[in-house]
């Protein structure tokens, strides 16, 4: 039977992907303390429904960035849709296209970003990880341009990799009928599969620059006049210091908890870092969104749109560009049930005064 939410996908999922590869995915660094708090901050968040508006029409609509889209739901950047279905984040675009989303494609992605440019009819973003040789992600810059790409998403939450224990149980790396995309020749190497570590964190550390400071951000302005997007912010003092950089956009993100342990969820980073950005910059949100009603508590307290990363996985597991585009359909749904339920016909008309945040 047709999964009719998340949670099934995800059971779904688990079926069907091998199991190597389910862990990767599913997987927190550590305990998964930061993994976990960000579906129980959402849990503890209530709303505040207001009655007798008229809600016969419920408008989605949002833009980001000035490009209009029909859903606030847009699609974060995850690595490696190879180990979820052949045709890799091709399929995932495809998916995307269908729903009229958004998709962030990742550097570490198992099909080229000209590849996937070519197989969507959707908005594209690229996301970054910069190379310790600044000349690699120079070139990743120079191709997202050529091929399309209508913003870069600078990730600053990775200077190294995050501990994921069943990876490194796992040995995780690329099964050798899987490469990385977007690399050719000399640059690419492999993340290997060798038991007892995570050849993804050993690729990883090698050669992602650890030294990133907002120095990189001050550069990419000065190579490319695509718009910037900074990925993995938390606090207001680095909002303040994103915009001050000519960030313009951010994304509060905890990586979907596969980073630092124990850093807050990002339902609860989300008030100071609106705050702080004074609306210096476009806020986005991304990190356990599973129901539509977390998607409109996030729009709630001021995020523009807010992103999904493993409910995307599931979908393209379980069946492909129809999958992806069914579960951006099913949450889409629940969102405009919810704005119904909680008297808001627009994105626009969703405010604060909507969550009562836990003391
Ligand atoms: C990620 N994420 C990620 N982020 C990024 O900037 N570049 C990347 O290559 C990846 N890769 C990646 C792989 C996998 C398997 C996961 C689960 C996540 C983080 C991602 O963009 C996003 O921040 C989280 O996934 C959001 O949390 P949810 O929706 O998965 O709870
Ligand atoms: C991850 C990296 C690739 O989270 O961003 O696995």
């Amino acid at each position: 039977m047709e999964p009719i939410n998340i949670a099934e996908y995800e059971e779904l999922a688990a079926e069907r992907l091998a199991p190597v590869a389910w862990d990767y995915y599913r997987s927190g660094s550590d305990d998964e303390r930061t993994l976990h708090a960000n579906r129980d901050a959402f849990e503890r968040i209530k709303l505040r429904p207001r009655v007798l508006v008229d809600v016969s029409r419920i408008a989605l609509g949002t833009t980001v960035l000035g490009i209009d889209l029909p859903t606030p739901l847009l699609i974060a950047p995850t690595a490696y849709h190879g180990l979820a279905h052949p045709e890799g984040e091709c399929e995932t675009a495809r998916g995307a296209s269908a729903a009229g989303s958004l998709m962030v494609a990742s550097t570490m992605s198992n099909r080229s970003l000209e590849e996937v440019a070519d197989a969507a009819t959707c908005p594209l973003w690229f996301q970054l990880y910069v190379y310790r040789d600044r000349q690699v992600t120079e070139d990743l810059v120079r191709r997202a341009e050529t091929a399309g790409y209508r913003a870069l998403v600078l990730t600053v939450d990775t200077a190294r990799l995050g501990r994921r224990e069943r990876d490194i149980r796992n040995g995780f790396g690329l099964p050798p009928h899987l490469h990385m995309g977007n690399f050719e020749g000399a640059a690419r190497e492999q993340p290997g599969q060798e038991p007892g570590l995570s050849g993804l964190a050993v690729y990883a550390n090698a050669l992602l620059d650890s030294s990133l400071t907002w120095e990189a951000l001050d550069w990419l302005r000065s190579i490319t006049a695509l718009p910037i997007v900074v990925k993995g912010i938390l606090t207001a003092e680095d909002a303040r210091l994103a915009v001050e950089h000519g960030a313009r956009g951010i994304i509060v993100s905890n990586h979907g908890g596969r980073q630092l342990e124990s850093g807050m969820a990002t339902i609860e980073a989300l008030p100071e870092v609106v705050a702080a950005a004074h609306g210096g910059a476009e806020i986005y949100l991304d990190g356990g969104i599973r129901r539509g009603t977390d998607a409109l508590k996030a729009l709630s307290l001021g995020a523009r749109a807010v992103l999904l990363g493993r409910p995307i996985l599931w979908g393209l597991a379980v069946a492909g560009q129809q999958g992806v585009a069914h579960v951006l359909a099913l949450l889409n749904a629940e969102l405009e049930m919810a704005m119904a339920l909680v008297g808001s016909p627009s994105v626009a008309a969703l405010g604060p005064e909507l969550v009562r945040l836990p003391v």
